[in-house]
């Protein structure tokens, strides 16, 4: 993996933005606590600058996917508490162990297995218990097993340490609320009356933030709404009250003024006008922006102007309002004074949501955090 530290393409995290966010789904969830969800990348914002700007901003801990997300962070020297989402191999239950990972687990098998791997000489290894109250993706689906699996935890409290229990939902940011309300009924149903470790967390952004009142939010694991994005995408709430945290800039690296007819890019899919000024910036699909952006307009000099030509790998085509020098900035996502373009516009554009948007942006894009 190859950071482009020379050229000037950056991802820029918005350290103000973060604490500002953090803040908003805090009061709202009335969360003591708040997991940032920092996998893929951080949403694909940067792993480790994200990470750092979420702890500055006021998170408590960071959820991840996989274990090797928690190494990573630990390897950066973050000593946050740090749970792993999805489910890690029990082999691992050591290494987890050793670095202060927890781990997620949805059956009584995994417990016996990892145990395997753990010795009441070494580190507990702290869990987190899943329960599937219908995400339909991984955790304990039966009151008794689930049940059970706590019972085994505390008998062998010399190896694990019961730390925490969550489940997640499928639907928690729209007006169709159904299935999150018999998602809640079936968390009830499966956990009332059983003994609760000291972290219980449901909710996501969405639940944090439109259903706070109906489940305990002490805890919550968020992570759309401090990047930015609110959850419903508008259909409950304006996003006012969030602010953008990643800005996505470039500057020119060439500028030439065409006659008529010449045509730009791979396979010539737009022609220039007479005497029109076209930009080029070394950035294209190679970072992950997609090659349906033709069109799309970024902002040159406070203005709107199109993407034209075919996206390359790693340089695309603007068109400019004139000749501008060498240098200027070109934002493809942020603002320019009044003029704006948010990851969700990138989206939009493309038919995409915006995380498979952020998600796909490559490890080449020098990532920074700005105040
Ligand atoms: C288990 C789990 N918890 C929390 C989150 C954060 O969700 P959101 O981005 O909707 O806040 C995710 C993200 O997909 C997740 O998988």
């Amino acid at each position: 993996m190859v950071v482009a530290v020379t050229r000037p393409t950056r991802l820029n995290i918005s350290q103000a933005a973060v604490t500002h966010n953090v803040q908003q789904v805090r009061e709202s969830a009335q969360a003591s606590f708040v997991f940032l969800a920092v996998k893929a990348n951080a949403y694909g914002f940067g792993l480790v600058p994200m990470s750092q700007a979420a702890l500055a901003g006021g998170v408590d801990g960071l959820a991840v996917a996989v274990l090797d997300e928690g190494l990573a962070l630990r390897q950066a020297g973050i000593t946050a508490p740090i749970l792993v989402l999805g489910i890690t191999l029990p082999q691992y239950a050591k290494l987890l162990a050793d670095n202060q990972v927890m781990a997620t687990v949805g059956s009584l098998a995994w417990l016996e297995t990892a145990a395997e791997y753990l010795s009441p000489d070494g580190p507990r290894l702290q869990v987190n218990l899943a329960v599937d109250t219908g995400m339909g993706r991984i955790g304990f689906r039966e009151r008794a097993t689930l049940e059970t699996a706590i019972t085994y935890l505390k008998a062998h409290d010399d190896i694990f340490d019961y730390q925490s229990i969550m489940t997640h939902f499928s639907e928690a940011d729209s007006t169709e609320e159904d299935y999150f309300h018999q998602q809640l009924h079936c968390w009830h149903e499966l956990t009332d009356g059983l003994p609760m470790p000291p972290l219980v967390h449901l909710a996501n952004s969405g639940a944090a933030m439109y259903h706070a009142d109906e489940m305990p939010t002490e805890v919550i694991r968020a992570g759309t709404v401090v990047y930015g994005v609110e959850p419903s995408l508008g259909e409950l709430r304006d996003d006012d009250y969030l602010e953008p945290v990643m800005t996505l800039e470039t500057e020119l690296v060439f500028v030439k003024r065409c006659h008529k007819g010449e045509g730009v890019s791979y396979g010539h899919t737009y022609y220039t006008e007479e005497g029109e000024w076209i930009g080029t910036v070394p950035v294209g699909y190679g970072d992950g922006l997609p090659r349906k952006m033709q069109g799309f307009e970024v902002i040159v000099n406070g203005e709107h102007r199109p993407i034209v030509g075919k996206l390359a790998m790693d340089q695309m085509m603007i068109s400019l309002p004139g000749e501008l020098p060498i240098g200027t900035t070109v934002t493809i996502i942020g603002r320019q004074g009044d003029v704006e373009n948010r990851l969700e516009d990138v989206a939009d554009y493309v038919g995409l949501a915006p995380w498979e948007i952020s998600t796909g942006l490559q490890e080449r894009i020098y990532r920074q955090i700005t105040d």
